[in-house]
């Protein structure tokens, strides 16, 4: 009988696959049967460089044998205990540890399963926050166009990106949100942060003054926007943002499910552009991607604003049947080790310089309109064909995945995130390939 695992099935029809093209894939799919380090293999028996860490989240590279092997020993010891009213080691272990790599003022740790469900949770504790301290008015939420906070109800309502929110319904009342900070004319080709653009947090004050500051509860954002295309933040945007919703006591949530665990060379984008949230939303490198888990991370302020009622009542009514969730915990554990042993929370800044020149040097290509980097992120934006948006870079995909290079595409823009192991050959192989690709387009 051939092996589940390897071989391709016959009946593709009753998967609904997120996030895809279904119809189109049905008809030529691309199949991923195993993987290793910084490569995939594919059911045609081909190696894939993975440009883009899976989903921005397999940070150790793939199959790292301290995690298997963690995943394997829990799964055989303790497989699930309760997570209400009840407890077990590990997530108490593990909430330490990430405390330990976190911005100095976070010290509580609420575990979830996705980045959607952190964001969920943080938006409910802020406004549950500003309650428990007698400010019940403070209800409403502020996002940022072009964000991204994943696909549950709260994340959509002050999540940004059009197609993900046009046609749900009217999504969460009280919503307002701030302009993207997307601007080509002045800042195409930086490398880095952008000059431009600090300005744009000030519209914050625009929204306090409309709404009234005891009206809001938080504003979320992703501290470098990951999804919409890599949006990185100008030079004092965070700063200033962070300096206004003090001045009206609005909580600051930085979503960094994607931005966490090394990305940009720091263990979290907060410590890398040095700006203190309230809250911070994490997932994805957490176990590496491996096991579904994601955290919300928060101050003691936050937290014990909680602690006030009689001692035998719940204070948050909130919480997943996996929170904590023992295997994904070991697995989480087994990840910070791996980072901790290999320096990759801060190999990012090591690397940046030289992922900066090879990702640069693609400038001048056919349809390449902009450039963006930051640690070991990238982003090339094409000019989409006229009338026919996304197919350019989609073509792109398509030819990468068969040359041997998986990278991801937003609209017309490709975006780069490889596993924090990469090494400067395979940064050479990986912009080879795309210039290849480039080359070729129409
Ligand atoms: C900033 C941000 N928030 C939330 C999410 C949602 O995470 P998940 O897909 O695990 O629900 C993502 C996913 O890419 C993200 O980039």
């Amino acid at each position: 009988m051939a092996d589940r695992r390897t071989s391709s099935p016959n009946d593709l029809r009753a998967f609904w696959m997120p996030f895809t093209a279904n119809r189109q894939f049905k008809k030529a799919p691309r199949m991923l049967v195993a993987a290793s380090g910084m490569y995939y293999t594919s059911a045609d028996g081909r190696q894939v460089l993975d440009g883009t860490a899976g989903l921005w989240c397999c940070n150790a590279g793939h199959c790292r044998p301290r995690i298997t092997r963690a995943i394997q020993e829990q799964a055989a010891t303790l497989d699930y205990a309760p997570a209400f009213q009840m407890g077990h080691p590990l997530a108490f272990e593990l909430a330490n540890r990430l405390i330990d790599i976190a911005p100095d003022n976070m010290s509580h740790v609420f575990f979830t399963n996705s980045g959607s469900e952190s964001v969920e949770t943080a938006l409910k504790i802020a406004i549950a926050y500003h309650r428990m301290r007698g400010e019940g008015s403070r209800t409403r939420l502020i996002g940022r166009e072009r964000g991204y906070h994943g696909v549950n109800f709260g994340g959509i309502s002050v999540g940004g990106i059009v197609a993900n929110r046009r046609v749900f319904g009217h999504l969460l009342p009280g919503v307002d949100h701030l302009p993207h900070t997307h601007l080509p004319e002045l800042n195409a080709f930086t490398r880095g942060q952008p000059e431009h653009g600090a300005h744009l947090a000030d519209e914050l004050e625009r929204i306090v003054a409309l709404h009234g500051a005891d009206t809001i509860a938080a504003v979320i954002v992703e501290p470098m926007a990951g999804s919409t295309g890599v949006l990185l933040p100008p030079k004092g945007y965070l700063q200033r943002l962070r300096e206004i919703c003090t001045r009206h006591g609005i909580l600051l949530i930085f979503d960094e499910v994607i931005t966490g665990f090394g990305r940009l060379g720091a263990p979290f984008a907060s410590q890398f552009y040095g700006v203190e949230p309230d809250l911070i939303t994490c997932a994805k490198g957490l176990t590496s991607g491996v096991i579904p888990m994601g955290a919300v991370m928060t101050t003691d302020a936050v937290h014990d604003a909680f602690m006030t009622g009689p001692e035998h009542m719940i204070e948050l009514f909130h919480g997943y049947t996996y929170s904590g969730n023992p295997i994904a915990a070991a697995a989480g554990i087994a990840t910070l080790e791996t980072y901790a042993e290999e320096g990759l929370l801060t190999r990012a800044a090591e690397l940046a310089p030289y992922w900066e020149d090879a990702l640069h040097a693609l400038k001048g290509l056919p349809h390449v309109i902009d450039i963006r980097n930051q640690g070991l992120i990238g982003a090339i934006e094409l000019e989409p064909i006229k009338g026919a948006p996304t197919k350019r870079a989609f073509t792109a995909f398509i030819d990468a995945y068969e040359k041997g290079l998986m990278i991801r595409t937003t609209g017309d823009i490709i975006a780069l995130s490889p596993p924090l192991i990469i090494d400067k050959a395979q940064i050479d192989e990986l912009f080879g390939i795309l210039g290849d690709v480039l080359r070729g387009l129409e």
